[in-house]
């Protein structure tokens, strides 16, 4: 049903000549999850923004996957004051709630930045949480006294990733999504952030002693594989200490409710019932903290870290309503990974479990061992299996030497397959593979310092945007001012 104010801003935009197309749905406040019931994300859409620009308040259309450029809009506003409404202000002046703001709104100047005009149709607010418009984007033009204006950094989006310092990398974490950050690190269209995330690692039982250490292997086998402090910011979470401000900060916004009944805080209580602490409830605001201090927009990280992301979008999304902040909704950006299976013959390959894993540093003695050691059948004759410790290792064979799985597949379906040859042949493609990562991680190793001058100067640089969001975090919060920060 459409209510009646929606139907009354369709008149006036028909008035205008503004093509728009009606689409319902259910009531949902998000414009993710909006787009995603319409089959589309956030480039489909044209979020309206509210701003208080000098003694003005404007409104200012953009496309809901583009970052905005504080610098250009001021400068295409005229203004050195600039900030985003406030909820009251922007429900004063729209008269609609924060999340449903419509792209014409009567009365305020309206902005309209480039980026929208890529695009011919673009889904934007009604006024209803529960009906969107598909706007003509060229006849928003038509709206009285609209200017075009390039306010967009146009620039990368952002990633970011944190890894926890559980220790060394194995076959398992490269090809499922260490492989994938390094194909990310290389595309000219993102921006990388990648960090150990050691305060995190400390929110369940951890060795005091080996921490340090354990904290700079994990960034060489990174560093050995390909990360590059030229092309992505690497460092270690506590080298920012603008994560820990900002995590406290969105606690403010969070409910212990919401915290305690995660999915992922459950299970560690059953995993460590000695160590339910504040900072293991915590997890999800720290991360949140990791992620939009830097107002990332895309994390690479597997399917369980979703509940973590949903808490993400929601403090971004309680922090701009309630501070005018302009946070964006992270999402989960899923690189193709791998399924690399356990040596044991069951699962997937995991450093929990003793015997399952190849390292990183393995030679190829011990690759051979440990390939060996898989349990194997009778060789054939029949169908290769399509579970089990056969097809695990015949999986591996799909992974590291393709070009020779069809001829042990015929040699199984005849029942002379001889495991022995084949495991040798395995077990040298798979050192193959991680001999350049060896011999880059030697090279690396032996430059004295090394790891330690990449943390440092990663840290340098992440500081120097997590701080320009911090200040006007703490500003927005009314923090600043009275003790000069
Ligand atoms: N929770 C993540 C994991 O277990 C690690 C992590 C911490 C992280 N902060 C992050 C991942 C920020 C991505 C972005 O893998």
């Amino acid at each position: 049903m459409i209510d009646e104010q929606v139907q009354k801003y369709s008149e006036e935009l028909k008035k205008l000549g503004i093509e728009h197309r009606v689409m319902e749905h259910p009531d949902m406040v998000e414009a993710e999850k909006v787009q995603a019931y319409l089959n589309d994300d956030l480039s489909g859409s044209c979020p309206t923004l509210i701003f208080k620009a000098g003694d003005n308040f404007v409104a200012l259309v953009k496309r809901g996957d583009v970052r905005l450029d504080n610098g250009k809009m001021k400068k295409a506003l005229g203004v050195t004051n600039l900030r985003m409404a406030n909820k009251e202000e922007f429900e004063n002046l729209t008269g609609v709630p924060v999340g449903a703001a419509r792209v014409f709104n009567s009365g305020l100047k309206t902005y309209l930045d480039k980026s929208i005009f890529e695009k011919e149709y673009l889904n934007g607010g009604t006024g209803s949480f529960e009906v969107t418009f598909k706007y003509k984007t060229a006849d928003l033009k038509k709206i009285p006294g609209a200017a075009v204006v390039e306010v967009t950094d146009g620039g990368k989006a952002r990633i970011f990733a944190g890894m926890r310092p559980t220790g060394r990398l194995h076959l398992g974490n490269y090809l499922g999504s260490a492989k994938g950050m390094l194909a990310l690190q290389n595309m000219p269209e993102y921006e990388t952030i990648f960090m150990v995330v050691d305060l995190h690692g400390i929110t369940t039982p951890y060795d005091r002693a080996g921490y340090r250490e354990n904290i700079r292997q994990v960034m060489l086998d990174y560093l050995a594989i390909g990360l590059d402090p030229e092309k992505s910011i690497l460092t270690v979470q506590s080298r920012v200490p603008e994560h820990i401000e900002l995590a406290y900060l969105f606690s403010t916004v969070t409910t212990i409710a919401k915290m305690s009944h995660l999915p992922t805080f459950k299970e560690k209580v059953k995993q460590y019932p000695e160590h339910v602490t504040m900072a293991l409830l915590n997890y999800p605001v720290l991360m949140a903290a990791d992620i939009l201090v830097y107002k990332a927009e895309k994390v690479p990280v597997g399917i369980d870290q979703e509940p973590h992301l949903e808490v993400a979008r929601e403090i971004a999304r309680r922090m701009n309503q309630e501070y005018g902040t302009d946070f964006p909704a992270p999402t989960r950006f899923a690189t193709k990974g791998e399924y690399v299976p356990s040596l044991s013959g069951e699962g997937k390959m995991s450093k929990s479990v003793e015997g399952s894993y190849i390292n990183l540093t393995d030679d190829l003695k011990t690759v051979t061992v440990k390939i060996a050691r898989m349990p194997t059948d009778m060789g054939g004759p029949g169908e290769v299996p399509k579970e089990g410790p056969v097809a695990n290792i015949f999986k591996f064979m799909e992974l590291f030497k393709p070009d020779k799985l069809e001829y042990y597949a015929g040699l199984y379906v005849q029942g002379k397959l001889r495991y022995a040859e084949m495991k040798d042949d395995l077990a040298r493609a798979i050192f193959d593979e991680i001999r350049p990562i060896q011999e880059r991680r030697t090279e690396i190793e032996a430059r004295s310092g090394y790891a330690e001058k990449v943390i440092e100067e990663g840290a340098v640089k992440a500081r120097d945007i997590a701080q320009i969001t911090l200040k006007e975090v703490r500003e927005k919060m009314g923090l600043n001012g009275i003790l000069g920060t």
